[in-house]
């Protein structure tokens, strides 16, 4: 194999053979391919994509990459949820001891922050002390314990994944339907899960923002999960605006912990509900959706869910103080206000600009190795469709320095319009749903 020659043929609109293409995979992963041609070829896939045949193969090369996870003891349907990627995504936070307290077993392997999406990780470990990278063994304890489990995706676990999901982000190659197609569904066929659920983004924000891209893809994985036997739902949500009111790690963490005590944001609440509700279906628990989403608020209403996320932490080793405002979380030093520099109504607020304006802060990466500042983010004060007087509060920059406040203040005016009237209707926060069978 010439790994240039295989490049070239993608890069001149060639399907590869599986051979070809195990070759090239196998290659990357054994050191005789390097990240250089690797990002070409990612390149190549981004502008040239891959038919059906050599989807199956990436899935396949990256789901045997690496082993498969056991049942482990603890009784229950095994159902996960996974996102395609936004702004101010916070749900898997509030998602997973949901679920576990509705009688899931829920072992979720999330991402670190990707492009301008937030990543749950990065979230996760602004908790003090919380531990997301955990042998698997360790990870099994946790789940068997607790009902839910919330870990990155360990060695054993799609490595190869691993490694070209860290390289696509720094190369621009994210956006593509079958490399996020791949990278989704290898991670979560080797969860052995009885059901899942994808919440596939739609609007600016999203990595394919147009929603007959999101459509696609939705049809792409639901489908490699049925030709291997998984049920699969996808859930078509709004990306046309950040999730909640927070962007940035430790912020949409407070919001998740909120949300989980009956506070925060409606739209979160209302995305948290319909996703458990989903999950529930595919688990076989009800029969209805209706009935799914009765229950999920039901449970959220009751507290089981807090008490769950409580124990989860604890598990991993994290340290919360719920009776404090910030819960223990790290907070920023300096904040700064950004008024409304006229009257009118918010007509949009760019999720892109904010998911890409906590980076220079701190809050995400431009390098794969890069540490993350926690605490810096945006924390919104309106939302599409408020009415401001000029003075008003837009929203509020948490920074770690005067800088990072000026930078922020920046993002903020650029992304937080204010018109007249309502540049189009907002997008409803679920558009539409595909389900395999
Ligand atoms: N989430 C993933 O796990 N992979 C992608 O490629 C995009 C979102």
């Amino acid at each position: 194999m010439i790994p240039q020659q295989l490049i070239a043929r993608k890069r001149d609109g060639h399907a590869l053979s599986r051979q070809e293409l195990e070759g090239l995979l196998n290659g990357y992963l054994q050191g005789d391919v390097g990240d250089d041609q690797m990002a070409a070829f990612l390149m190549a896939v981004y502008f040239e994509g891959l038919d059906d045949s050599e989807l199956e193969t990436l899935v396949d090369v990256m789901l045997r990459s690496g082993n498969v996870l056991a049942r482990g003891r603890v009784a229950g349907p095994r159902v996960d949820k996974h996102s395609t990627g936004g702004v101010g995504d916070k749900v898997s936070i509030v998602l997973a001891p949901l679920a576990a307290e509705m009688g899931m077993v829920v072992p979720m392997m999330s991402g670190r922050s990707l492009g301008h999406t937030g990543g749950t990780l990065d979230k996760l470990e602004s908790i003090p002390g919380f531990r997301t990278r955990v042998s698997l063994e360790r990870f099994n304890t946790v789940l068997d314990s607790v009902g839910c489990a919330m870990v990155g995706q360990t060695d054993e676990i799609a490595p190869l994944d691993r490694r070209l999901y860290a390289l696509r982000d720094v190369t621009a190659t994210v956006p593509s339907l079958p490399l996020i197609t791949a990278s989704i569904m290898s991670k979560k066929l080797a969860e052995s899960l009885d059901g899942l659920v994808l919440d596939v983004k739609v609007g600016s924000g999203a990595f394919l923002s147009r929603i007959e891209d999101a459509r696609r893809l939705a049809r792409a994985m639901v489908g490699v999960g049925r030709a291997r036997g998984l049920a699969v739902t996808a859930v078509l949500s709004a990306m046309d605006r950040p999730l909640g009111m927070s962007v940035g790690n430790a912020l949409e963490v407070r919001e998740a912990v909120a949300c989980l005590s009956g506070e925060g944001p409606d739209e979160l609440r209302d995305l948290v509900v319909e996703l458990a509700g989903e999950m529930a279906l595919s688990a076989g628990l009800v029969l209805t959706l209706e009935e799914g989403r009765r229950r999920a608020g039901d449970v959220l209403a009751g507290g089981g869910a807090l008490e769950r996320f409580r124990r989860l932490v604890t598990a991993q080793g994290g340290t919360l103080r719920y009776s404090r405002d910030n819960y223990g979380l790290p907070v920023a030093p300096i904040t700064k206000v950004v008024p409304a520099n006229r009257g009118g109504l918010i007509s949009r607020i760019d999720p892109r600009a904010l998911g890409y304006g906590v980076i220079p802060m701190g809050g995400g990466r431009t390098r794969q190795d890069q540490d993350l500042d926690p605490s810096v983010g945006f924390e919104l004060c309106v939302q599409v469709g408020d009415r401001v007087s000029r003075g008003d509060p837009l929203a509020i920059v948490h920074g770690a320095s005067p800088d990072d406040l000026f930078v922020g203040a920046r993002v903020l005016e650029d992304a937080v319009r204010i018109a007249d009237r309502l540049a189009g209707d907002p997008l409803p926060l679920v558009l539409e749903r595909v389900v395999s069978g």
